[in-house]
């Protein structure tokens, strides 16, 4: 389907991802052997995107179980040292706080180290092969909204490499391509760190679907002068009444969207529901000014300028069509359909 390998995985002794700050260029491993450098590679953008990000905090937990020696109090004391480790990497996404939470909560019955250590990797293992299900599922029911012709429009990342294989707003795409359909699909660049350019191109273009990459900036006008079918997003975290925060530039598409009465879809595993936060609770991660400032290391605006870099913003629900999720299409009222696929 697409000739990507997996992007994070655990081999029993090291996690390893491959390394997207390479992309497009190299196509190159990045294999961690200890918490820590799992803990950089998640803050670093080694690896990214919700899902792999879960994967991958949920592999090193099972690294480190592997590393500790001790009983197995000491073991959980460990475990849970690691956990804060990994929750201090990166605040929006809620799929890592979720797969954190479920690998601690497999262990919490261990009868000794060798049974929790068993039960972690079992747990990050599973993890890892229901989120391939899941993106699966969400290409089933997301290809539907595919036709012969289409002209789609994505931001950001949300591929096979923001997941452990094949991605949420890609699987769509993936599965209407292998049943032969034609369309084309506009891709943002997604400033700063150009995931949509770097790697939604890469892989996109990889699986043989026409890309017209665009500058975030040219949204608009495609939308308004050129048109445009249908826009799907990921989803970083998503809560009980159907807000969706993800990559910064979401919302402005989501207004653009609503302006121009294009349906705006959002694709994600029902492991990015955040069923207890509200929006205040959530928060919007600040990433480095350098990025901004900076192009592939050479600085483009005058020194000393003042810069804010917020990775990812709010669409509220009523801008949003739908949600694809591994358990089916939610259609508004987007609270009511959270709360089906969640029982
Ligand atoms: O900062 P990133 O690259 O981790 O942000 C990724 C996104 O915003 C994706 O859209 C989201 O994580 C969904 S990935 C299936």
């Amino acid at each position: 389907m697409i000739d990507l390998p997996r992007t994070v995985e655990f081999d029993g002794r090291k996690v390893v991802m491959i390394d997207q700050r390479k992309l497009p260029d190299e196509l190159t491993f990045f294999e961690c052997e200890d918490i820590d450098c799992v803990s950089f590679a998640i803050r670093s953008m080694v690896v990214r995107g919700a899902p792999a990000i879960a994967a991958a905090a949920a592999f090193g937990l099972a690294l480190h179980s592997t590393k500790v020696e001790g009983d197995r109090e000491g073991l959980i004391r460990e475990m849970m040292s690691a956990a804060d480790l990994l929750r201090s990497t990166r605040p929006t996404a809620y799929n890592m706080f979720w797969a954190i939470d479920r690998v601690l909560r497999a262990i919490e019955g261990a009868r000794d180290a060798d049974d929790l250590r068993e039960r972690a990797i079992r747990e990050a293992r599973e993890i890892a092969e229901e989120d391939v299900r899941a993106n699966l599922s969400i290409g089933e029911h997301g290809k539907r909204l595919i036709n012969e012709g289409s002209r789609v429009m994505t931001i950001c990342n949300a591929g096979s490499l923001a997941t452990v294989w094949l991605g949420t707003a890609t699987a769509p795409l993936y599965l209407a391509k292998e049943e032969g359909l034609n369309f084309e699909v506009y891709v943002l660049e997604t400033r700063p760190v150009l995931q949509g350019a770097r790697i939604t191109s890469f892989e996109l273009r990889r699986a043989g679907i026409p890309v017209k990459l665009i500058v975030d900036g040219a949204a608009g006008y495609v939308i308004s002068e050129m048109g445009v079918d249908l826009i799907i997003t990921g989803a970083d975290r998503i809560l009980s009444d159907g807000t969706v925060f993800n990559k910064i530039g979401t919302y402005t598409l989501s207004v653009l969207a609503k302006e121009h009465g294009i349906p705006f879809y959002v694709a994600a595993p029902t492991s990015t529901i955040d069923p207890r936060s509200s929006s205040r609770d959530v928060r919007i991660e600040m990433r480095d000014p350098e990025e901004v400032i900076t192009i592939n290391g050479r600085r483009i605006a005058p020194e000393g300028t003042e810069v804010l870099n917020p990775a990812f913003d709010r669409t509220p629900p009523e801008n949003i069509t739908g949600i694809i999720t591994e358990r089916g299409v939610i259609r508004k009222p987007l609270d009511e359909g959270i709360r089906r696929v969640l029982t």
